[in-house]
């Protein structure tokens, strides 16, 4: 079945075009912003990123509040994008913004720690059962240091990833397989080395292919979502995890767990939901209620080890780091959020809200018979086009409809609804309600009426 199943595609054109147009009436300001910044800036835009939504240019934002966004021209949105994550606490949660505001005023970044760095670092191990931390400022940072030290303590130069990962800008984790062979992900600029001489690539939930490929004895760690997030969402096969584990151990390659997206599943992620056991953990985005920081968590051995090969006087060279990671800011907003915001009540409420969310999403799929699927990882829920659940990511990518996804994220966003723009994923926080979720069910049970009718 094909992804465009289901949908006449002229009819998709037509509605598409007309949602492009929509989008440039209600959008003026945005426009206009985007026009005045565009000469002053690589791609015309802030970040690459942002050239990935739909419509004529990203929105310019004045403001964020809980559940909701407000652009330039004042129209107001449900969010449930969330800054793809970065905002899964809701906008600006008071607690955060307090803890943020009191640390503000009396000194922002010293490269030097403040009494919140114990209490952070108390409450990961709490949370995800590693027991020592170190902070950046971006899940990125944070798994290219997990790899430095893997590499560092393991001697071995390469590491292994599931088929269409994402793990932020980490070379090493811009490689993809065509025909069984370890090539650069397309899109990918710049790399330094071939990916195939650092990187080892196997479909995930395919375990004869990744004890195969650990069999070489050459791979410092395996570097993985306990689901996958970002080319569609690939949940785990029941056993799948339990192998990895048990391959790993076997190997002698690290486990390393980026629970960087899959945070939604709870309190302590997929890794608290499902007992997994990393030997070493990566949290961010969310962590900080949109201040910028992640985590990085190790065993008690992987800490005592690195003590004894990092010289204290060379630490400096040692390849991790930055000026201005666990700086004061960034400690104080991961405190009062953790402490406050992402809490066990509020992760039962995005759960509630999540399965909301799915049931609604699904009715519709069902109702119209479409050959679709919907999955959900606590209070993120996404939909595929395909019948059946994805098990790799090479099926996500091959369900991929740039055209469709297009036309309902455009279709939701100029009634007042934000999805995500990579794929069709609505993310819900605390600071979400039942209407706001049932509005989102409304709005895409419209869009796939008006693409059938
Ligand atoms: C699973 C995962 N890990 C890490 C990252 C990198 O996060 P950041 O861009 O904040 O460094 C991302 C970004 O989307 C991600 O999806």
């Amino acid at each position: 079945m094909s992804a465009a199943a289901g949908v006449d595609r002229s009819r998709l054109e037509r509605l598409l075009a007309a949602e492009q147009r929509r989008f440039e009436e209600l959008h003026p300001g945005s426009l206009a912003h985007h026009r005045a910044a565009a000469d002053h800036l690589i791609l015309g835009v802030p970040m690459p990123w942002m050239l990935a939504w739909d419509g004529a240019c990203p929105l310019y934002v004045e403001r964020g509040e809980g559940a909701r966004l407000t652009d330039v021209d004042g129209n107001e949105y449900v969010d449930l994008c969330l800054g793809d994550t970065g905002a899964m606490t809701g906008h600006s949660p008071p607690a955060t913004v307090a803890a943020v505001a009191e640390r503000a005023a009396i000194g922002m970044t010293f490269m030097l720690p403040t009494e919140d760095t114990a209490v952070v670092s108390r409450e990961l191990g709490r949370r995800f059962g590693l027991p020592r931390w170190q902070y950046t400022l971006s899940a990125t940072d944070a798994n290219r240091h997990a790899l430095r030290y893997a590499r560092l303590l393991t001697g071995r130069p390469r590491i292994l990833i599931f088929d269409r990962c994402y793990h932020g800008t980490v070379s090493e984790c811009f490689a993809t397989l065509r025909d069984g062979k370890v090539v650069a992900r397309e899109g990918s600029v710049g790399a330094a080395v071939d990916p195939a001489q650092t990187t080892r690539v196997v479909p995930f939930n395919d375990v004869e292919a990744l004890r195969a490929e650990l069999a070489h004895g050459d791979v410092a760690c395996v570097l993985t979502e306990p689901a996958m997030t970002n080319t569609g969402v690939v949940l785990p096969e029941p056993d799948f995890h339990r192998e990895l584990r048990a391959a790993t151990r076997e190997a002698g390659a690290f486990l390393i767990i980026d629970e960087t997206h899959t945070l939604s599943a709870g309190p302590a992620g997929m890794t608290g939901r499902e007992g997994l056991e990393p030997d070493m953990l990566v949290v961010g985005k969310a962590v900080a209620g949109g201040v910028p920081a992640a985590a990085l968590g190790v065993s008690e051995d992987i800490a005592g080890r690195i003590d004894d090969a990092i010289e204290p006087g060379r630490a400096g060279m040692a390849g991790v780091g930055g000026t201005l990671a666990a700086n004061a800011l960034s400690l104080a907003a991961m405190r009062a959020t953790l402490e406050e915001v992402l809490t066990e009540a509020a992760f039962a409420r995005t759960d509630a809200l999540g399965a909301r969310c799915e049931a609604g999403i699904a009715a519709v799929i069902g109702e119209h018979s479409l050959p679709w699927h919907v999955v959900r990882i606590g209070g993120r829920v996404e939909y595929h086009f395909t019948e059946q659940p994805l098990r790799h990511g090479a099926e996500g990518a091959a369900a991929v409809d740039s055209d469709l996804s297009g036309f309902l994220h455009l279709f939701a966003l100029n009634r007042g609804v934000m999805v995500f723009p990579f794929h069709n994923r609505c993310l819900v926080s605390p600071a979400h309600t039942d209407a706001d979720v049932d509005r989102h069910s409304e709005i895409f049970a419209a869009a796939i009426d008006a693409l059938l009718a």
